[in-house]
């Protein structure tokens, strides 16, 4: 019943993937009045797409709390597995047609759900060509969606041994010192490879192997990104990969939240740069 579920939810997200592409450009406007819970400027495409996904995520049976990065509440739709969305990851790049994304978190519990309770995670990455990067039982899945179906690109992804790119968001002197240094080593070692949006980043990682960051600020300890709904699935997905995700101070996947859209430092990617970088920072 709950394998069911989980196979209808990464249905419907596959389903509306290249029905989002297709319909983007329309809706790249400007921002509508009502801003994200967290405060970020929302625009048109982010509304658009959130009403899309819960539309439809709200009708399969065996789904209960559906929560959204642009909505203050969970919904709740029946008894079942809770669903986390951010509808439009990076969505400050459709203005500049670059990557953004879907990202879904599938919890078996009560929102906020941790990592112990992720019964599976996916993100769709509308580039060139939409896919869909899928993590369940510890299996990542690479899925090219086109409007006539899906077909599958790679199963048991895992991430390259050897490290070639990184990406670190926020602005150098807004970096704690520890993290700043740690970061000058890494450019020596790694080809820097950045484009605003985590979706589109984290599969560079997925694909060449390296790191990604939204580390914590100076002036802003919890960094940017929002544990519920973006660390934590993403989180998921880099560590059944064979990577690990961490916060700084540990396991992203311990972290588990207590309000729906707190954020987090996230730092994920190959184990032993992830390993370095909590050294560095203690
Ligand atoms: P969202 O569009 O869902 O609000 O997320 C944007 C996030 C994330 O995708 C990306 O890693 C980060 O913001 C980029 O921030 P900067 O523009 O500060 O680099
Ligand atoms: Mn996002
Ligand atoms: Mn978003």
């Amino acid at each position: 019943m709950m394998d069911d579920t989980i196979d209808q939810v990464l249905d419907v997200v596959a389903g509306l993937g290249p029905e989002i592409a297709a319909g983007l450009w329309s809706h790249r406007g400007a921002a509508v009045a009502e801003d994200h819970p967290t405060g970020d400027e929302a625009i048109d495409a982010d509304v658009w797409a959130d009403a899309l996904l819960v539309d439809r995520l709200s009708t399969i049976e065996g789904v209960g709390q559906l929560a959204s990065e642009e909505r203050e509440e969970p919904v709740d739709v029946g008894d079942g597995l809770s669903i986390t969305i951010d509808p439009l990851d990076g969505s400050s790049n459709v203005a500049t047609n670059n990557l953004c994304g879907t990202i879904v978190g599938i919890f078996d519990g009560q929102l906020p759900a941790g990592g112990e309770d992720i019964a599976g995670a996916a993100y769709v990455l509308f580039g060139p060509i939409t896919t869909m990067v899928v993590a369940v039982e510890d299996t990542v899945t690479e899925l090219a969606l086109g409007r006539s179906g899906s077909q599958t690109l790679q199963r048991d992804v895992t991430l390259p041994a050897e490290p070639v790119v990184y990406g670190f968001g926020g602005k150098d002197p807004d970096w704690t010192p520890a993290f700043a240094s740690f970061a000058d080593e890494i450019r020596d070692e790694l080809k820097l490879r950045y484009g605003g949006a985590m979706v589109g980043d984290v599969n560079q990682i997925l694909h060449h192997g390296g790191m990604f960051a939204y580390p914590a600020l100076r002036e802003r300890p919890e960094g940017k990104l929002r544990l519920q709904f973006e660390g934590i699935p993403m989180g998921y997905i880099i560590e059944a990969a064979g990577g690990r995700a961490s916060t700084g101070v540990g396991p992203m996947l311990e972290a588990a939240p207590t309000d729906l859209h707190q954020r987090t430092p996230v730092y994920l990617g190959n184990t032993e740069l992830i390993d370095r970088l909590e050294v560095a920072l203690e």
